[in-house]
């Protein structure tokens, strides 16, 4: 690539999806805030990351990867961020105990606030307004001063961002992630359920384990892997200016990374190869993810791994396909194929939610819980044919006891929808959805991993 890169050479590149604001002024003195401000994560966790991405890509660790569709200033509060954890703990430990291998958990979180649109201006009657673009650019409220986009939020975004990382980085370490309390991190609405009790048995069997190896001499102490985890926060970086103003040069290396979340990445809608937001992230040296869906073409798809990582360096790249329950086995297989042919080291993680969301009768936004498993035992059926190895998964879901996707255990209807749909933007799982698709994911993970193990052995 000849041209030169700086964290502000995407500017002038052809750029989708972002807001043109109406006061150059105001956005100067917002990015120079932004730019004062310290950063949120740091180079070496990134790097940390990106190490244990390659793991994924190895075969040796899986991804579990969720959290809103898009935060809110109106739903920022410690509880909501506890919940949420709690649940990600959760399904991490479902998922850790049937792939009898590393999760490696990263929240959309702590950033996640931009949202690309499908139109530009939404129209309510005959009233045409700006698009609702996530509140770090405007206000969902339909009136025309609310969609004007405000610079200033970016500031409010990176304030809730950093409030947001403090008190996860408190309960990842600080005992609330310690394997002893794995009872405890059952939300009261979810104890009940069948997943909930099949959990608690999980949970006792557990600490059954952890009981037998503290009399091995194994215990809390000795090994932080019990009493803390690692988690890493993640979000689209869409909003560019945001995104460049928390962009650092590492002191260390002398590397360049945003700073704004650990793991980033490019949506299915700004994907061009000669587009500002890839522009942007060549530079930055964070693992970086690329959302794969129907329109993606296998060729398009190594020209910006080249782009995006000349030196296939391992655990960069996550490719997150989101195709669709019906369109999986039409569109992964010759992805993976160009991707299998050129030797390109990737983590394969599977998003069922964005090719799954359709209006109900009632005319809500939703997506069908069969739909979601569906795709995500597609794609493992795909890669097993393949002979590849799905890596992750990536879901939209919250702590919270939402009505906004249809089904499940619970059996949420169309008519139920409308009781507790507090979504911004796309539907979410709630938290016993969350927790029920995390075991049924692990049944059919259990057979991958038992096929992946034997591949690994064989090759070692
Ligand atoms: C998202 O992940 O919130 C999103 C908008 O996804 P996609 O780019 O895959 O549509
Ligand atoms: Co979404």
């Amino acid at each position: 690539m000849a041209r030169n890169w700086t964290p502000e050479s995407w500017r002038g590149l052809p750029i989708l999806q972002v807001p043109e604001y109406p006061d150059q002024a105001k956005l100067d003195a917002a990015e120079e805030t932004l730019r004062a401000q310290p950063p949120l994560v740091f180079a070496g966790e990134a790097r940390k990351l990106k190490d244990n991405l390659a793991r994924v890509t190895e075969g040796k660790a899986f991804l579990l990867q969720g959290g809103d569709c898009a935060e809110s200033f109106a739903e920022f509060s410690a509880n909501n961020i506890r919940d949420t954890f709690k649940v990600l703990l959760q399904m991490a430990v479902v998922l850790t105990f049937a792939a009898s291998c590393p999760v490696v958990k990263v929240g959309r979180m702590a950033g996640q606030f931009a949202k690309p649109r499908s139109e530009p201006t939404e129209k309510q009657g005959d009233e045409e307004l700006p698009s609702y673009r996530g509140d770090i650019v405007n206000n969902i409220e339909f009136l025309p001063e609310s969609r004007e986009p405000d610079p200033g939020r970016m500031v409010q975004a990176y304030n809730q961002a950093s409030a947001t990382l403090n008190l996860l980085r408190a309960f990842a370490q600080g005992g609330f992630a310690d394997l002893h309390q794995v009872h405890r991190w059952t939300l009261d609405f979810v104890g009940d359920s069948p997943q909930g009790e099949e959990y608690e048995e999980l949970a006792t069997r557990i600490g059954e384990a952890l009981e037998f190896m503290e009399a091995c001499g194994i215990t809390a102490e000795a090994v932080p892997q019990v009493r803390e985890t690692e988690f890493y926060t993640s979000h689209e970086a869409l909003l560019l200016w945001y995104e460049e103003a928390l962009t650092r040069e590492d002191s260390l290396t002398g590397e360049w990374y945003d700073c704004s979340a650990h793991m980033l990445w490019i949506g299915d809608r700004t994907r061009q190869p000669d587009g500002a937001h890839v522009e942007f992230l060549r530079g930055v040296n964070n693992p970086i993810g690329v959302k794969c869906g129907p329109t993606s073409d296998p060729d398009e798809l190594l020209r910006l791994l080249d782009i995006l990582n000349p030196s296939n360096e391992a655990g960069r790249m996550t490719l997150i396909s989101r195709m669709g329950h019906g369109n999986v086995e039409k569109h992964l297989p010759g992805l993976i194929r160009a991707i299998e042919r050129e030797g390109r080291k990737v983590v394969w993680s599977c998003d069922p939610m964005h090719g799954n969301t359709v209006k109900s009768a009632s005319g809500y936004k939703t997506r069908p819980f069969d739909q979601i498993l569906g795709e995500v035992r597609s794609v493992f059926e795909v890669h097993q044919a393949e002979g590849t190895y799905a890596g992750g998964v990536h879901f939209e879901m919250t702590g919270q006891d939402v009505t906004e996707c249809i089904g499940g255990a619970q059996a949420i209807s169309d008519d139920s929808l409308s009781q507790r749909y507090h979504t911004h933007c796309d539907p979410r799982l709630n938290a016993s959805q969350a927790l029920e698709l995390a075991f049924l994911v692990s049944d059919s993970l259990k057979g991958l991993r038992a096929g992946w193990s034997d591949k690994l052995a064989a090759a070692s």
